[in-house]
């Protein structure tokens, strides 16, 4: 409790000991993801509540009306969902294709191309079927032709090695409270120096108080109201732990766990698992239906009798699901992280199996 009054002073808003205190955590969060992602410039990370406020501030401070965006038929809401609104406010928005298990070729994005295309957004790894999408083909492709890159990254951030120096995309969200491993109601978005971008929120930064104009240097021109401190304290922990685990080393754990969920799905009588059979072609999440079950009844099984805990349904991405043509009762989706063990995919596993027997 004690702690929890100490660090209630405002960043950045004042001289006193609590202010500072509250600063320094929000820059430590902010170095740290810098030095996770690769890149020099820590302002150039711009804190959000969370990946969708991130995805929200991308894509309508970038859009115009009369400006095309092309996007993939796998994306989640969070980017579905601002589009669809920018489509009345003037925006042309083109789907590229993807493939049955949920990768979109890179070519599909790149034909969509049209001399107003402005952005491409585009999923790292789907929520739905874990499919990895041709991020790097993409973001080449559009850098060559001036258009803006958008990544996605709610997935990977953290499970899967991303680096902005030498992937040149220019901007890049995620949550803070999945891969990151840090509290909910963190977030950011990466804006690259030099993309024209416009609040979505202007107000008061702590800096430059004397103007009524918003700043325009970074982090500022993009942060404005009192930022989560604590959430970013937390962060700051969670993303050091990572930094020390490495990303790489993270990744190796949970695709090692990815193969054996595969493993032992592939041989389950009724069990359809969705997206690339190759582990290496997907983050760290698989979906699968039970026949006969819905996929809700499943997950309320295997959390009754293993206390596992899974998510089905549609995970917020219809078009996901169409793809995969389990719209709209959508799958179970089961996503190791770094502290997953073998054991409990084992009793995950032992819980399917007799997940369709009612006595069991
Ligand atoms: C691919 C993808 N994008 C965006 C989001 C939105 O993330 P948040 O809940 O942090 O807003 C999610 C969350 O499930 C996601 O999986």
């Amino acid at each position: 409790m004690g702690d929890a009054i100490l660090r209630a002073g405002n960043p950045g808003r004042s001289g006193h000991a609590l202010s500072i205190r509250s600063a320094r955590d929000l820059f430590a969060a902010r170095e740290r993801l810098a030095e996770l992602f690769g890149c020099a410039d820590s302002s150039r990370f711009v804190f959000a509540e969370n990946a969708t406020v991130a995805l929200n501030q991308a894509i309508k401070g970038v859009l115009r009306p009369g400006d095309h965006v092309v996007t993939t038929s796998v994306e989640h809401n969070s980017v579905m969902r601002p589009l669809r609104r920018m489509e009345s406010a003037g925006v042309r928005v083109t789907l590229a294709p993807a493939g049955e298990d949920g990768v979109t070729e890179a070519r599909n994005v790149i034909s969509a191309f049209r001399k107003e295309t402005r952005l491409v957004v585009i999923v790292h790894a789907s929520n739905v079927s874990g499919a990895l999408q041709p991020v790097d083909a993409v973001v080449a492709a559009a850098r060559r032709r001036g258009i803006l890159t958008l990544i996605d990254a709610a997935q990977t951030a953290g499970s899967l090695p991303i680096d902005l120096s030498s992937l040149p995309v220019d901007l890049l969200a995620a949550s803070g409270h999945k891969g990151l491993l840090g509290p909910q109601g963190t977030g950011f978005l990466f804006v690259r120096e030099g993309v024209p971008i416009v609040p979505l929120i202007e107000g008061g930064t702590g800096s430059r108080s004397e103007s009524d104009h918003q700043p325009e240097f970074f982090p500022d021109a993009l942060e404005s109201g009192t930022r989560n401190s604590v959430g970013a304290a937390g962060l700051a922990v969670s993303l050091s732990w990572i930094l020390r685990k490495g990303v790489g080393a993270i990744r190796r754990g949970e695709l090692a766990l990815v193969e054996r969920i595969l493993h032992g799905l592939s041989g389950m009588p009724g069990v359809t698992v969705y997206g690339p059979t190759d582990p290496a072609r997907r983050g760290s999440a698989v979906s699968f239906r039970v026949e006969g079950m819905d996929p809700a009844d499943v997950g309320a099984r295997l959390e009754k009798r293993a206390g596992v805990l899974v998510r089905a349904g549609l995970h917020c991405s219809p078009n996901g699901h169409r793809v995969l043509g389990t719209f709209p009762a959508g799958t179970v989706r089961v996503s190791p992280g770094p502290f997953t063990t073998r054991a409990e995919i084992a009793t995950f596993l032992s819980a399917l199996r007799k997940v369709r027997d009612p006595s069991a």
